[in-house]
């Protein structure tokens, strides 16, 4: 039958469609679909065919698109970033090689504190200004959904400018964010003797922020020196009853029990988890708790432990992986970089990544039934890739592979040349 569609990419050499029900779970993330010899129909915005570049010989469309035997997958989703903040922090580099520790850093009033302090000053046009080339960056590297946490204002006044920003650029920019209230990111230093006030006044907000539908996640920092498993449960279950889904960073540092906390309160994503002992992994598996790794934060904090992605996905988690994008601890866009870290340093295979950074993104910051797949009647967001397989984009490391970035059916990013007849494609 004759079809006609807005735009038809032909001639994709793998195309990965990531379709599926859930979050993939254990075994599960090695099961890849590949479509080998593909075609890719969007119409209206959405994804209108899937299938073999013969079952799409007669068809026609407004424009055709010639992959050339390019690589074609979902627009990434990152889901785990501290967008918005004020200022950068380069000058704590020289300390991370001297050797201070990043809670040594934060407990002087530097690290989080430091960026609190920019952030506070910053008006909230330079913050959406700032988000925003941050969010170019990201989708060159084929992101097109992330979730955004708020966390450098830690006062009332600036937490509200960071989550007003964040929907701000989300309303204006094509990557699609989905928001978290991370007021309980560190200790003022107004309330460093004070911790339990603080969270109070941090859970003052929830009503108002859930009212105005400025964040869907609500998140903690579960850590020595910040704040203690106790506290943490309190804290998340006010967020709980107002009816927020819950986030933790947890076990990052030191192994405190988060995982277990987070299986407990069956939150939707325990993040970090460098240090999850066996029975909180048994415990978020048991729960369905999605584990969000964050190994370029390991790498960028000069550690050698990395967290255990092996046992969590023989344990049956649902495992992602994300850039942790913030000024301190990961001040990178480049989702990229993370599936390479996450290959030579998780020892995830090729399908696991790939699984981690579309279907499981998604379901870990609730977008698994608009995001992270490529199925008839989806927005077609979508990635072309300067690559031949799936393999290359991990093996190829520390630099962009991608070729086009579409968003609902547009293009919305696409690389440039430097000059004619570079060809930097392989
Ligand atoms: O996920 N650990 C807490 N929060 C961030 C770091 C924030 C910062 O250093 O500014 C993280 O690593
Ligand atoms: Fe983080």
């Amino acid at each position: 039958m004759v079809q006609h569609f807005d735009t038809l990419l032909v001639n994709i050499g793998q195309l990965l469609p990531m379709e599926s029900k859930g979050p993939k779970r254990g075994k599960e993330m090695s099961e890849l679909q590949l479509l080998e010899h593909a075609a890719l129909g969007i119409r209206d915005g959405k994804v209108a065919f899937i299938g073999t570049m013969v079952e799409a010989d007669t068809f026609t469309a407004n424009q055709m698109i010639d992959c050339q035997g390019k690589l074609v997958t979902p627009g990434l989703v990152d889901p785990h970033t501290h967008l918005i903040f004020g200022g950068s922090r380069e000058h704590e580099m020289a300390l991370k090689q001297q050797g201070v520790p990043y809670l040594e850093i934060l407990k002087n009033g530097g690290g989080i504190l430091a960026t609190v302090e920019a952030t506070r000053a910053a008006s909230e046009e330079e913050l959406i200004t700032k988000a925003i080339c941050h969010l170019n960056r990201m989708l060159s590297y084929g992101v097109t959904t992330i979730e955004a946490k708020s966390g450098y204002g830690l006062d009332r006044e600036t937490e509200w400018k960071q989550l007003r920003a964040a929907k701000a650029v989300g309303e204006q920019h094509p990557i699609d964010i989905v928001s978290t209230f991370l007021g309980a990111h560190a200790i003022p230093t107004s309330h460093r003797n004070d911790p339990d006030r603080f969270l109070d006044e941090m859970a003052d907000m929830l009503g108002e922020i859930k009212e105005q539908n400025l964040a869907e996640f609500v998140d903690i920092f579960t850590e020595t020196g910040v704040f203690t498993v106790e506290q943490s449960r309190t804290f998340l279950q006010k967020a709980k009853e107002k009816g927020f889904g819950l986030k933790l960073h947890a076990d990052e540092i030191d192994p405190l029990g988060g995982a277990e906390l987070a299986g407990e309160l069956g939150a939707i994503s325990a993040d970090h988890l460098v240090g999850a002992s066996d029975q909180g992994i048994q415990k978020m598996a048991v729960a369905g708790t999605i584990a969000c790794l964050l190994p370029g934060t390991t790498f960028y904090l000069g550690k050698d432990t990395y967290a255990r992605a092996r046992d969590m996905i023989d344990q049956g988690l649902a495992v992602t992986i994300s850039t942790d994008f913030n000024p301190g601890s990961s001040p990178t866009e480049n989702l990229q970089l993370i599936m390479s870290i996450a290959a030579l340093r998780l020892k995830m295979t090729p399908e696991e990544i790939w699984h981690a950074v579309t279907v499981n993104g998604a379901h870990a910051i609730g977008r698994g039934d608009t995001a992270g797949q490529l199925a008839v009647g989806r927005a077609a967001d979508v990635v072309v890739w300067d690559a031949k397989n799936y393999y290359y984009v991990p093996y190829h490391y520390g630099v962009n592979h991608v070729h086009s970035v579409w968003k609902k059916g547009e293009v919305v990013y696409e690389r440039r040349r430097a000059f004619e007849g570079l060809s930097i494609s392989r």
